[in-house]
């Protein structure tokens, strides 16, 4: 018997003839008993499971938590792998192929007979890249993040990712023997999930929450907590109901949804790379949002989480002080709390009973670990699409600040001389490091933070202005000046900035100046030859044609805007 509403996979499943035998009958392999394929609601698990992405090694077992929800909701679960981004070993960055991955999950979805879709997210580009891809189709659909890893332990330390860039400090100066270093490594990664500080992947989990698209609490509880596997059961019992009332993404991602995910990240000091990840989202669903909206929305909001990389703990003891919902009611009177949630419900019912359970991870608004975090977006002619500095983890006597510019004209140069004894440096400079953005890497990697010179490191000197087009890890702090854009591979200036150019930081005024006239800028540039990158075939040679820079979101410029579910023909 059918039940009276007819959903989209009834177009594969719901079909007499040769096509419905098709449909159904190799499905039966799977011992899927005749009566699933009746009009129950379909929901795909878009699973970015892989072995190769540590951080979600653990979402084969999620995904079957996920799968009893739905059963016991009346639907019909169908897990589907994705490609899937590892932050740590995808070389040249994983970032390269976020837009690649937010394709295969788009035609995943409409090509496949399912009327809703949960979307597994984990580690940093896992995030967006499913988000991206599922708005471009814009069934019902929800995320269920991985959950951070447990604080790491070294030496009676609590440890996490952001230690990573003191261990290679400590490392380089001989403060950490290679043994010491090795051990830290088990030590730091000692549960599943991913990274356990508010770097990217917390970052991202937190946007998702913060978007309406998850359950409350959906970003902080720790993989390795019990609650997790509760939460992906309620996960899938949702889904089912949001495909009956057909609850689609895009009556969730309003600009509403989208200020509130600014507001939020700036009161958890989110990564940089929320910046470009939002931007890509709004754009797949057709929300106006500009850069300088990042910096005007964040104004009136401190800081509040106190997590590293900002602050000093970490993304698990978060979770047992209240979570996003208690972040989010401390910040009340600023979020639009009628914004449609995944719930059903809208957010101010959602935290309605939200609360913090220690004011030493989570402040009020009143009396904030920090007064003005959020983005800084910086203009000027060293960055005429603006470039983003995060003020909670750089140093306050450098965010005004001029300096001699010491450049390296890519990652390799960095790489050969930053520790050069001659390199005529102190901590005064300005590092100035091109062609790391969308085009110039490609795929614009986090080495933005640039490790200081030895030999100013061994001055005891932890912070110095560094930028460049590229992005820095979540997990990284410092006055770091990311996202120039145009980068210097399109012939934006700083493509022509030269050693001993003077430069001027001045945050408080939002600018980032160079101190070389337009005719001598119009005479370098007369000089100035585009790199010859040498992709002549395949995804990376299509991703340089149409990869857009880092203050639209650097998607690719066919993929922006979203197609829906058109109708497809059948298959034989
Ligand atoms: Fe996967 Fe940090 S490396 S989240
Ligand atoms: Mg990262």
């Amino acid at each position: 018997m059918q039940e009276e509403k007819k959903y989209r996979s009834q177009d594969w499943f719901g079909k007499g003839g040769k096509d419905g035998f098709i449909y159904r009958s190799f499905m039966k392999n799977q011992g899927v008993p005749h009566d699933e394929f009746t009009g129950k609601p379909v929901i795909g698990i878009c699973n970015t499971w892989s072995e190769l992405t540590p951080c979600n090694g653990h979402f084969r077992e999620l995904a079957e938590h996920i799968k009893r929800g739905i059963w016991e909701a009346g639907g019909f679960p169908v897990e589907f792998p994705v490609m899937s981004l590892g932050e740590t070993l995808i070389k040249p960055t994983a970032m390269l192929y976020r837009n690649l991955v937010s394709m295969d999950v788009e035609e995943s979805i409409r090509a496949n007979p399912v009327d809703g879709v949960v979307l597994m997210c984990g580690c940093d580009k896992t995030t967006p890249s499913l988000v991206m891809g599922a708005a471009s189709v814009d069934l019902p659909t929800i995320v269920l993040s991985g959950g951070p890893m447990l604080a790491g332990h070294f030496k009676g330390r609590k440890i996490g990712t952001s230690d990573v860039w003191r261990f290679a400090e400590a490392y380089k100066v001989g403060e950490l023997t290679q043994e010491e270093f090795i051990a830290a490594e088990a030590c730091m990664a000692r549960s599943a999930g991913h990274c356990a500080v508010m770097g990217t992947a917390s970052t991202m989990a937190s946007m998702v929450e913060s978007l309406g698209l998850t359950l409350p609490n959906n970003a902080s509880i720790p993989a390795a907590d019990s609650r997790r596997r509760a939460l992906a059961h309620l996960t899938g019992r949702r889904i089912v109901q949001m495909v009956k009332d057909d609850l689609k993404m895009s009556q969730i991602l309003t600009r509403k949804a989208f200020e509130n995910a600014i507001m939020v990240n700036a009161a958890i000091g989110g990564s940089t790379n929320f910046v470009i990840h939002l931007k890509a989202i709004a754009g797949r669903v057709g929300v106006e949002l500009d850069l300088e909206d990042f910096d005007k929305l964040s104004e009136e909001i401190p800081f509040i989480a106190n997590v590293q990389p900002s602050g000093e703990h970490f993304f698990e003891d978060l979770y047992y002080a209240g979570g996003i919902p208690a972040v989010m009611k401390e910040l009340e009177g600023f979020l639009h709390l009628d914004a449609v949630t995944a719930t059903g419900a809208p957010l101010g019912d959602n935290i309605a009973d939200a609360g913090a359970h220690n004011r030493e991870i989570i402040a009020t608004v009143d009396n904030p670990f920090k007064p003005n975090t959020g983005l800084a977006v910086l203009k000027g002619n060293l960055a005429s699409n603006g470039a983003v500095l995060k003020p909670s983890a750089a140093s306050p006597h450098l965010m005004t600040h001029t300096g001699r510019a010491v450049v390296f004209e890519d990652i390799d140069d960095y790489k050969a001389r930053v520790d050069d004894p001659d390199l005529d440096i102190d901590e005064t400079c300005i590092m100035v490091l091109k062609n790391v953005g969308p085009r110039g890497y490609p795929g614009m990697p986090e080495v933005g933070n640039m490790t200081l010179p030895k030999k100013i490191i061994e001055k005891g000197v932890h912070d110095m202005i560094r930028i460049s087009d590229g992005r820095m890890s979540g997990t990284g702090f410092g006055t770091v000046v990311l996202h120039v854009s145009p980068e210097a591979a399109v012939g934006g200036n700083l493509a022509l900035v030269q050693n001993g150019d003077l430069i001027t930081l001045d945050v408080p005024n939002r600018s980032l100046h160079l101190h070389v006239s337009d005719e001598e800028l119009e005479t370098r540039r007369k000089e100035w030859q585009p790199l010859n990158l040498g992709y002549d075939r395949g995804y990376v040679n299509l991703y340089l044609r149409h990869v857009q820079q880092s203050h639209e979101g650097a998607d690719l410029d066919f993929l922006v805007g979203n197609s829906g579910t058109w109708k497809l023909r059948d298959s034989h």
